[in-house]
Order: C-alpha cells, then structure tokens, then sequence
C-alpha cells in the first residue's frame, strides 16, 4: 500500500531545516514524513517518537540505512523525559501529526475501524490499562454523556446514552461493528457519514486522553525549542486545531507562522482522500 505524508512538501518547507540541527518527528507512526525529512536534508539527527510500540518497530526497520535516526517509544506528553535519555535538552524544530495511522485504522484488532469488525479497542499505546470497551461498559451516565458532548460534539446525546445503558444492562458491548450498528439503528438516519463518526472519534480521544496529553506535549516542545525553532502540528479535527490556535496565539515567546492554516490541495485529497481534513498550523520560538 502506498503511503503519502499529509502536506509533506509543507512540512519540509516550513521546517526551515538547517544542516547539523537535531529534529523530532513526535508521532513517526511508520516514518513517511521521517523519511521525506532524511531525504531532503544534510547531516541532521532526526529522533522518531510513536506510543505504538509496533509502530515503532516498522519505523525502525523501514529507516534503518539512515543512521542519524533514531525512533523511541514512548508519548510525545513526555518528550523533554525521552529527549533527557538521549542526552538532547534542545532542538531546532518538532512535527506533530495527530491522530491514528491509516495501518492502525485498517487493522480490526486495534479497534478504531467503523466499519471493520474488531475488539473496542482504541489505544495507540497497547500498554496503557483503559479501552474504549471499559469506558462503553463501565462508565458512569454523567461520564459518557460528558465524552460525547466535549470530544464528539454531539449536541443531544442524552437519549442515546439512556440506550447504551439499557443496553448494556443486558449485554456489554463487545465490538466495534456492534458498537456502530447499535447507534445506526438508535439514530435511524442514514447518509454518507456514518452517524457513529462522532461517538468513535469521542471514544478514541477519552481513551487515549488526546486533548489534555496534546497541550501537555505543546507546552515541552515550547520549553526544548531553541530561538527560531518550529512547532509545526497536523490536526484533524476542530477539537485538536483549536488547541494549537490557542497555544500558539497566548504564549509570548511563540509567533505565528501561519495566520491562517494551511489544508491540503486538491490533488493531494484526490490522492489521498484522508487527508482532507487535515489542518497544518506553525509557531517559531522567538
Ligand atoms: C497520523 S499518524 C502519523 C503518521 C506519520 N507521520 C507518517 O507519515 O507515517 C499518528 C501517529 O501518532 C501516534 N500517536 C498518537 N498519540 C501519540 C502520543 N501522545 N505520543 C506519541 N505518538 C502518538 C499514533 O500511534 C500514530 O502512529
């Protein structure tokens, strides 16, 4: 399958690349955007951070002639953790490109598929103790109705949630085509979205904390850059893009790149349709 970086040729052009700096790609997933960054630059250190440990792995050996590279497990919320244990404390410049992979989506075993039929999973990292099935089966009303309205945006999820509960009451849910079969017919409405989109993109953010572990990974990358290094994140949906607005917009020692953001053209979503919702945003340390 062929893999194509989101804005890649954006990404290397606002990179500002310069020879012997050290860069971080903060979720290498299997290393498209490391790679096009190895080949188009001279004697940097690339560090590949993916808190999907199998992730990690293909990285590595898909990278492997590429000696200045090297890819580390962990979360990016940790980064000046994982940066200290390399002996690095600054670097020129980091990329954020959030979300799932498209391996991880077409994998049914991880959970994050609508219409694959795999286990209510949704981790990135395979280690961390909480599922989108404990959080469908075990949390309370309250808790679901509050992951729905802030990670979903979901307006009126009570009655829903009212059904998940008598539902549950007499079979947990198990997997993910039940899980989204169950909200079509709750919903009875049918259109080229399907209407679980919003209850899996809330669940995939509560399980894996993504709006808190996201600020917490913008806040060390301000902290390790150096002056004039970059930020440069791909978000995909609203919730993540006003985070790094907002981010970039109130920290003094952090200018904006880029007052708008840029979004993919039309012939990068024609071939690669995931990509359309993708947003890139820049802030420089100062
Ligand atoms: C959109 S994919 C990246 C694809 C990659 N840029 C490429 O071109 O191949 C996002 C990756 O981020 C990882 N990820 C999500 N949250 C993370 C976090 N907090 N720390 C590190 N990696 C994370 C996911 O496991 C996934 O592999």
């Amino acid at each position: 399958m062929e893999h194509y970086p989101v804005l890649k040729e954006k990404v290397l052009e606002f990179m500002k690349i310069k020879e012997g700096g050290i860069y971080v790609d903060a979720t290498c997933g299997y290393g498209g955007h490391s790679k096009f960054i190895l080949e188009n630059s001279k004697n940097i250190t690339l560090i590949g951070i993916d808190k999907d440990i199998e992730a990690v792995e293909k990285c590595r050996e898909f990278l492997k002639e590429y000696k200045n590279f090297k890819a580390v497990y962990g979360g990016f919320e940790n980064l000046r953790e994982i940066l200290k244990g390399l002996g690095i404390e600054r670097i020129d410049g980091i990329l954020f490109d959030l979300g799932f992979s498209l391996n991880q989506v077409k994998d049914p075993e991880r959970g994050f598929g609508i219409y694959s039929e795999g286990p209510l999973d949704m981790r990135y990292d395979r280690n961390s103790p909480l599922t989108a099935g404990e959080i469908l089966n075990r949390w309370s009303r309250k808790d679901l109705i509050r992951i729905f309205k802030d990670y979903g945006e979901i307006k009126n999820c009570e009655k829903v949630v009212e059904k998940i509960i008598e539902r549950r009451k007499k079979r947990e849910f198990k997997t993910t085509r039940e899980f989204a079969d169950f909200i079509s017919s709750v919903l009875s409405k049918r259109g080229k979205i399907h209407p679980a989109t919003k209850f899996f993109l809330a669940l995939r953010i509560a399980v894996n904390n993504e709006l808190e572990v996201l600020k917490k990974g913008l806040l060390e990358a301000a902290e390790v850059l150096k002056s004039s290094g970059r930020i440069l994140v791909i978000s995909f949906n609203s919730l993540e893009d006003r985070i790094v607005k907002r981010f970039f917009k109130n920290r003094k020692d952090i200018g904006v790149i880029t007052k708008k953001p840029i979004i993919p053209s039309d012939e990068e979503i024609k071939k690669n349709p995931a990509s359309r919702s993708a947003k890139l945003r820049v802030g420089e340390k100062l």
